[in-house]
């Protein structure tokens, strides 16, 4: 039984967000020139706030949260601020990082086991956490190691502890990992498709630990997903990325009942279960660009059945929305294009099926 103390708000610096990540950006030097994995994002994050960070395969997701880190591949370079509690972590020394990476900043990905050392039992990986970052005992550490267990309801933690990742099931392993992520009880945990790879019981349940662990401990999240149908019940704020570049971004109810950008319908479209009943599905046809040859426009033009002439080479600013200037979005139409054009899809849609 572990006693989790409730989390309440401190009167802390109010002007000083936990994490402000200021026009991010990520290229790569490649044999065909470079490539800008992404382009300049920003937003901040406060205590206990979730953010999601929604596209599909190859839109610039986990290159950004990786550069946050300072874990980009050798060909890559960040450009930008990721302040942490106003220190930027993409100048600091890496020793310096070293001691905010894991434990007042930790990440966990989609498969554990990329990050899971095989040769070691889970608690010798558990307790070097500890007595790298807390300088506690080998005995401390294993008492705090089986609670982090206990908190992420692995049964029998005690025995278990003793095991090594490949003798855990799937969602045993993704257990695993988020205990191991909140052994230092960080401040923002990035989770980079935490889900993805399990079955959709074992996924509702990964999302409803986070969320309890957050209430209780007032963990600030970046969420990253390809699925909107994810972030629904766990998002204040959302960021819809295309091509490397946000085409829109705000609270998660304007982006999830009043979707003004053509590629945010489209994804929310294809979630079955946030339109309701048996609406039809609107699949977004066409696949994700190559980003080595983005148009000069918005990178969406060529998939966009709404496309105006200039989208594909005046590429459009992000700006705030004109029906809700809480929302950012990039797109040349104005909303009651988009939300006609959308009504008349689904109507065609529903006529043919
Ligand atoms: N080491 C690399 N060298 C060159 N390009 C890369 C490299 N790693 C990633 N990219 C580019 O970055 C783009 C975004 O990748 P990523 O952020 O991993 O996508 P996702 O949204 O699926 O997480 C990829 O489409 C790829 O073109
Ligand atoms: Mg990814």
């Amino acid at each position: 039984m572990v006693c989790v103390m409730r989390w309440t708000p401190r009167n802390g610096d109010k002007t000083m967000h936990l994490m402000e990540v200021k026009q991010l950006g990520v290229q790569f030097q490649t044999p065909d020139g470079v490539v800008s994995a992404v382009n300049g994002i920003n937003f901040t994050l406060n205590r206990g706030q979730t953010l999601g960070i929604v596209g599909e395969s190859g839109s610039g997701k986990s290159q950004s949260v990786l550069a946050m880190m300072g874990l980009l591949a050798t060909n890559g370079r960040a450009t930008g601020e990721v302040l942490y509690q106003g220190q930027d972590l993409l100048s600091m020394p890496t020793r310096d990082l070293n001691r905010i990476r894991g434990n007042r900043v930790a990440m966990i990905f989609q498969d554990p086991m990329t990050s899971l050392n095989p040769y070691l039992t889970v608690e010798r990986q558990m307790t070097e956490v500890l007595e790298f970052h807390k300088g506690m005992s080998r005995k401390e550490a294993r008492a705090k190691a089986i609670q982090a267990l206990d908190a992420v309801k692995m049964p029998e933690a005690a025995r278990r502890i003793m095991m090594y990742p490949h003798e855990f099931s799937g969602g045993m392993r993704q257990r695993v990992m988020i205990a191991m992520s909140l052994l230092c009880e960080p401040d923002v945990l990035i989770a980079d498709e935490p889900t993805t790879a399990l079955d959709v019981t074992v996924q509702a349940q990964i999302l409803i630990l986070m969320r309890e662990l957050q209430r209780d401990f007032g963990t600030a999240i970046v969420m990253i997903t390809h699925d909107l149908g994810v972030v629904a019940g766990l998002c204040d704020e959302v960021m819809v990325l295309y091509g490397g570049q946000v085409m829109e971004q705000g609270s998660a109810e304007a982006i999830f009942y009043k979707a003004s950008h053509p590629y945010t319908a489209g994804l929310l479209a294809a979630v079955p279960r946030l339109e309701g009943g048996d609406a039809p599905m609107l699949a977004i046809p066409g696949a994700p660009p190559n980003m080595a040859k983005l148009p000069a426009g918005c990178p969406f033009t060529e998939r966009c059945v709404m496309a105006l002439p200039q989208c594909g080479t005046v590429r459009p600013v992000l700006a705030p929305a004109a029906h809700d200037d809480q929302v950012l979005r990039a797109c040349h139409l104005n909303i009651e294009t988009v939300t006609q054009n959308l009504q008349r899809l689904k109507a065609e849609l529903g006529a043919a099926a």
